[in-house]
């Protein structure tokens, strides 16, 4: 239904329809900008805090057990960052270790993307206290993209590259879940863990980053979410902390129905077939869902899956990079091959892309 119109907007068309439009001096000519012919990861870098977690330490709470959460989720135990370890300070962490293996120093950094939903200040994003920390002074800003926000944030800095507005552009995906977790949430209590993992994007000679695959639905925007508003609906501030909700069954479904079908599409749009991928590198979201995953895209077996899960659970924005990271580090996937990476998480929203790894 189309809303009616506001006073302020019926007067603007009156005024539209009675004023004679203004010229332009038309007297200067832009420059408009360019950017590398392509991007590609040129370092990836991860953290994950001391502290281990083993199931055990969660299930008295839940009523559950780690055989439970072994067979239902695949999480065998997950990181907790310390209570005075803050986001900032673990995209820190992985930002060096990227900015290490790509060769680079932070001044030759153009632009950060920080890609979080638990970074505990709504404003000032955690990106330019980021920046700080590597003594730079570039353009930083967050995006808010939950399980997608990696990939949306390589796509970011992708265009961003080629289009000019920055030559190597630091993404880390970063989440401190522990502080969002309701430990007496049957239903979400094992799932998280707290991490980090940065990719550094910059130019390429030939092309490292493949079409991006993403979009949103908006319509099951409940099905994962913080439980309550910051404020409720007479503006009083809330009574317990904003912790994570999320319809379990709800979002198993769409995963393993609706996400086959955007990493197929990536790949197609990439213009390789699935025999020619060295890596899949899904959202770390659930074991079951990663399986179901490979089951409807009829992966080839030889190629190596990311199961990060395990050790790591679900770090949301951060669990591809991690695991990326490890499979780089163990020798599991080679340098210079071609991974599929899918996020896909609370908005619903998603995102896909084919990449050369670094
Ligand atoms: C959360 C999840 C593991 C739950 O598994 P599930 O198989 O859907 O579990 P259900 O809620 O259907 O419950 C099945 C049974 O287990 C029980 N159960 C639920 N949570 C339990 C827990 N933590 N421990 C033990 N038993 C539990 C239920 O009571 C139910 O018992 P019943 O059969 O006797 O009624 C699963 O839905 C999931 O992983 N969903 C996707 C979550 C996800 O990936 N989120 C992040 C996306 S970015």
């Amino acid at each position: 239904m189309t809303p009616s119109r506001t006073a302020d907007e019926r007067e603007r068309d009156e005024m539209t329809e009675t004023s004679t439009p203004l010229q332009p001096k038309g007297t200067g000519v832009l420059i408009g900008s360019e950017g590398a012919r392509h991007s590609r990861i040129l370092g990836v870098g991860g953290y994950r805090p001391e502290r281990v977690v083993p199931n055990s330490e969660l299930v008295d709470r839940i009523d559950s057990s780690d055989q439970w959460i072994r067979e239902r989720s695949g999480i065998i135990s997950r990181r907790m960052a310390a209570r005075d370890e803050s986001v900032v300070d673990m995209a820190e962490h992985a930002a060096r270790e990227a900015l290490a293996m790509a060769g680079l120093e932070p001044s030759q950094v153009g632009a950060i993307i920080v890609a979080t939903v638990t970074h505990l200040l709504t404003t000032p994003g955690a990106a330019p206290m980021l920046a700080e920390r590597l003594g730079v002074q570039c353009p930083a800003f967050d995006i808010s993209a939950a399980c997608a926000g990696y990939c949306y944030g390589i796509s970011l800095a992708s265009d961003m590259v080629r289009g000019g507005s920055a030559q190597h552009v630091l993404v880390i995906g970063v989440e401190k879940l522990s502080d969002f977790t309701d430990y007496n949430d049957r239903g979400s209590a094992f799932i998280f863990g707290d991490g980090a993992g940065a990719a550094v994007v910059g130019p390429s000679d030939t092309p490292g980053i493949g079409p991006t695959v993403w979009g949103s639905d908006g319509s099951q925007w409940q099905a994962i979410r913080q439980r309550e508003p910051f404020l409720d609906a007479d503006g009083s501030p809330l009574s317990s902390p904003p912790v994570l909700t999320m319809a379990g069954q709800t979002v198993f479904r769409w995963a393993v129905w609706g996400m086959a079908p955007v990493a197929r599409k990536a790949v197609d749009a990439a213009g390789i077939t699935l025999d020619d991928l060295d890596a899949f590198l899904p959202h770390q979201a659930n074991m079951r869902i990663i399986d179901a995953m490979i089951k409807q895209l009829k992966l080839p077996a030889d190629i190596p899956v990311a199961r990060d899960i395990a050790e790591t659970a679900n770090t949301s924005a951060a669990s591809i990079p991690l695991a990326t990271e490890r499979m780089i580090r163990q020798n599991e996937v080679p340098r210079g091959g071609l991974a599929l990476q899918i996020g896909f998480g609370a908005g619903l929203v998603y995102a896909a892309q084919v990449i050369v790894l670094p």
